[in-house]
C-alpha cells in the first residue's frame, strides 16, 4: 500500500479549487454576498452617532450625508432623529437578507458540492483493486465518503470566503478608525501579536488533534459496521455484551480526545477574548483620557468604542474561523488521499477493444501472491481451448477462486501472463473485459432490491419473460412462484431473507441471463441438496454448450460433463487431464 502523501492546506485548496470549476460562478456569487456584510457593517454605528453628535448635539452633518440630505431637513431636530430611526431599521433590514441570503446560498451550493465529490469519491472506492479494500476495510472509505467531504463544505463555503470579508471587513475597520484618531487605532491593534501567536499554535494543535479524533471515529464506524454485519455470528455466540464492550472502550477513546480538542479550542478562545477586552480596556482609557482634555468629543469617543467592537469582532472570528478550518483542512487531507490512491488494476492508453470472444484462455508462468510475499499461485501454466469446459479441483485454500478472480482481472499476475484469444488481458479495455465473464461466486451475493433486480443485475433492460426464463434454467422459478409477491419479493440486505440454496439459484439465473462467452461457476451447486444440484446441473450442462466454462467443484461427480480437469495444490497446477471419465472413476 502506498505511503499517504502529505500536501499543504494551499495545496489542497488548489486541488479541490480545480476540481470544483464548474462551481466558481457560485462560490464568487457566495463571495460578493459575504462581501456585502462589509459595507452593512461599517453603516452599522452610523445611526447612533448621529443621533449624538447632530440630534442632541449641533454639530454639523458628516461630509457624505449633507450632500444626501437637503439643509432644511439637517436643521430640523425631529426629522434628523427620524431619519436616525429610519436608518437603523433600514440596516438592520439590508443585512438580515444579506445574511439570510448568504444562508441559503450557501447551504444550497453546499449540498451540491458535497454530493458532488461524494460521488467522484465513491466512483473511485468501486475502482480501486479489491486489495485495498481487503485491507483497509469499508468504514474506512465509508467515513471518508459520509463524514470527510462534509467538512469540504466548512472550507470553500464558509471557511474561504468569509475569511476574506472578515479581512476586508477588518481593513475597513482600521482604515476608519485611523481617520478618525491614528493613535487610538494604534492601540487598538497592540494585541495583535497575541493574536497572531495563538491562531500560530492552535492551528498546529487542532490539526493534528483531528487528525486523530477522524481516525478513532472512523475505526469506531468500522466497529458498529462489523457488528452489524455479523450480527448472525454475534448473536450465536451470544457475544453481543463483549461487541458493546468493545465499541464502548473505542468510543470512550475518541470521545475524550474530541473533549480534549474542545478543550484546546475553548482555551485558546478564552486568550482571544481576553486580548480583545484588554485591547478593549486601553482604548477606553486613552479615550476616556482625551475627552477629558478635550481633544475628542463624547460622540467621538462613543463611535470610536462602537467600531472597536465591530473591529475586534471580525478579527475574532477571524481567529475563530481558523480554528474552525482546521476540521475541514483535515478532511480534505483525508479524501485527496483516497483519491490519490491508484487502481491496482490498470487500463493501458489505447487499450483494445473486446470483439467477438473465443474464449480460449492461456496462462503462462503465472504467478500471484495477495500480499507481495506469498505466492498463493505458481508458475501456473495451461492452455484451455476455447469452447472447452474446464474443471478445476484442488484442497481448500488452494487457490481454485483466486485463479478465477485473475481470470476477470480483479486482481493482476504479480508474474507471468494470462491470454485471451492469445491477447494478454491487460491489453483489452478492462471493463470490457469483464463484460465477457458471467460468474457464480462461491458466496453468492444479493444486492437489496427484489428477486427480479437481482437476477436482471447485469442486464437490466431484460423483459419480465427472459428473467423468468433464466430463472426457470437455474431451477429458481419454482420457488420463486412460491413466495406470495413472486420475483416482486425483496430479498433484504446482502439477500439474508433468503436460504443459502435460494440465493445460490438466483445467483445461478443471473448467470445465465447475462449470457456472456465465459463462464465462470465457482462451486455453484455446494448450498443445495443431490437432488436440485442434479436440476442445475443439467440447466448447466445446456448452458455451456459453445461457451468456454470454469467450473470448480469439491464433488467430484459433478465434473463429469467437462472435457479438460486440472488439479491445484498448494497453488501449483499438479495436474491436468483429458480423459476426465477415467480421472472421475478411477
Ligand atoms: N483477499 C485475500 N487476501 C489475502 N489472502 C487471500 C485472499 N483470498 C484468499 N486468500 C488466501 O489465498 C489462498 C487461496 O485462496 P482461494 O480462495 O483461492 O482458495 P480456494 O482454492 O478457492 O479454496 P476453497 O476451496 O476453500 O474455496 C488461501 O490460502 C487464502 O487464505
Ligand atoms: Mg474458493
Amino acid at each position: 500500500m502506498t505511503q499517504e502523501k502529505k500536501h499543504s492546506d494551499l495545496q489542497n485548496l488548489h486541488r479541490l479549487l480545480l476540481q470544483m470549476k464548474k462551481y466558481w460562478t457560485r462560490l464568487c456569487g457566495i463571495f460578493l454576498l459575504d462581501l456585502l456584510a462589509t459595507p452593512l457593517a461599517l453603516l452599522g454605528p452610523l445611526p447612533l452617532m448621529l443621533a449624538v453628535d447632530n440630534v442632541i448635539g449641533s454639530k454639523p452633518l458628516p461630509h457624505f450625508l449633507s450632500t444626501v440630505i437637503p439643509v432644511s431637513i439637517a436643521d430640523s431636530k425631529e426629522f434628523m432623529l427620524l431619519i436616525v430611526a429610519v436608518l437603523i431599521i433600514l440596516i438592520t433590514l439590508l443585512s438580515q437578507l444579506q445574511s439570510l441570503g448568504a444562508y441559503l446560498f450557501k447551504s444550497y451550493i453546499g449540498a451540491k458540492i458535497v454530493l458532488d465529490i461524494r460521488r467522484r469519491l465513491l466512483y473511485h472506492a468501486q475502482m480501486l483493486s479489491l486489495t485495498y479494500h481487503d485491507t483497509k476495510g469499508t468504514a474506512d472509505s465509508i467515513y471518508r465518503i459520509q463524514y470527510d467531504v462534509m467538512s469540504v463544505q466548512n472550507v470553500i463555503i464558509y471557511g474561504i470566503p468569509s475569511f476574506i470579508t472578515l479581512s476586508l471587513t477588518f481593513a475597513g475597520m482600521v482604515f476608519v478608525i485611523v481617520q478618525i484618531n491614528n493613535q487610538i487605532a494604534l492601540i487598538a491593534l497592540s494585541i495583535s501579536p497575541i493574536l497572531i501567536l495563538t491562531s500560530y499554535f492552535s492551528r498546529k494543535k487542532l490539526r493534528k488533534g483531528y487528525k486523530k479524533v477522524k481516525k478513532l471515529e472512523s475505526s469506531n464506524l468500522s466497529i458498529i459496521h462489523e457488528i452489524l454485519s455479523s450480527i448472525r455470528v454475534v448473536k450465536v455466540f451470544g457475544q453481543e455484551e463483549r461487541e458493546n464492550n468493545r465499541f464502548l472502550m473505542h468510543s470512550t477513546l475518541s470521545l475524550k480526545k474530541r473533549i480534549k480538542l474542545l478543550l484546546s479550542e475553548s482555551a485558546f478562545s478564552l486568550i482571544n477574548s481576553m486580548s480583545i477586552a484588554l485591547g478593549t480596556t486601553l482604548v477606553l482609557f486613552y479615550g476616556v483620557k482625551n475627552v477629558q482634555a478635550q481633544m475628542l468629543t463624547i460622540g467621538q469617543l462613543l463611535l470610536v468604542m462602537s467600531y472597536l467592537a465591530h473591529l475586534y469582532s471580525p478579527l475574532k472570528s477571524l481567529v475563530k474561523e481558523l480554528m474552525k478550518v482546521q476540521d475541514g483542512f483535515t478532511g480534505l487531507e483525508r479524501i485527496f488521499n483516497l483519491f490519490d490512491k491508484k487502481y491496482d488494476v490498470i487500463e493501458r492508453p489505447n487499450a483494445l477493444t473486446v470483439k467477438q470472444v473465443n474464449g480460449n484462455i492461456r496462462f503462462q508462468d503465472v504467478s500471484f501472491s495477495y500480499d507481495g510475499k506469498n505466492n498463493v499461485l505458481t508458475n501456473l501454466s495451461f492452455d484451455t481451448p476455447s469452447g472447452s469446459r474446464v474443471g478445476i479441483v484442488g484442497r481448500t485454500g488452494s487457490g481454485k477462486t483466486t485463479l478465477t478472480s485473475l481470470l476477470m482481472r480483479l486482481y493482476d499476475p504479480t508474474s507471468g501472463t494470462i491470454f485471451l484469444d492469445a491477447v494478454d488481458l491487460k491489453d483489452l479495455k478492462v471493463q470490457q473485459l469483464r463484460d465477457q465473464f458471467a460468474v457464480v461466486l462461491q458466496e453468492p451475493i444479493l444486492l437489496t432490491g427484489s428477486i427480479a433486480d437481482n437476477i436482471a443485475y447485469a442486464y437490466p433492460d431484460a423483459t419480465i419473460d427472459e428473467i423468468k426464463t433464466a430463472a426457470t434454467a437455474a431451477n429458481a422459478h419454482e420457488f420463486i412462484s412460491g413466495f406470495p409477491e413472486g420475483y416482486d419479493t425483496l430479498v433484504g440486505e446482502r439477500g439474508m431473507r433468503l436460504s443459502g440454496g435460494e440465493r445460490q439459484r438466483i445467483a445461478l439465473a443471473r448467470a445465465f441471463l447475462k449470457n456472456a462467452p465465459i463462464l465462470i461457476l465457482d462451486e455453484p451447486t455446494s448450498a443445495v441438496d443431490v437432488q436440485t444440484e442434479a436440476i442445475i446441473m443439467d440447466a448447466t450442462n445446456r448452458l455451456m454448450k459453445n461457451r468456454t466454462t470454469f467450473m470448480i467443484a469439491h464433488r467430484l461427480s459433478t465434473l463429469k460433463s467437462c472435457d479438460i480437469l486440472l488439479r491445484i495444490d498448494n497453488g501449483r497446477l499438479i495436474f491436468q487431464t483429458t480423459d476426465v471419465m477415467t480421472e472421475i472413476y478411477s
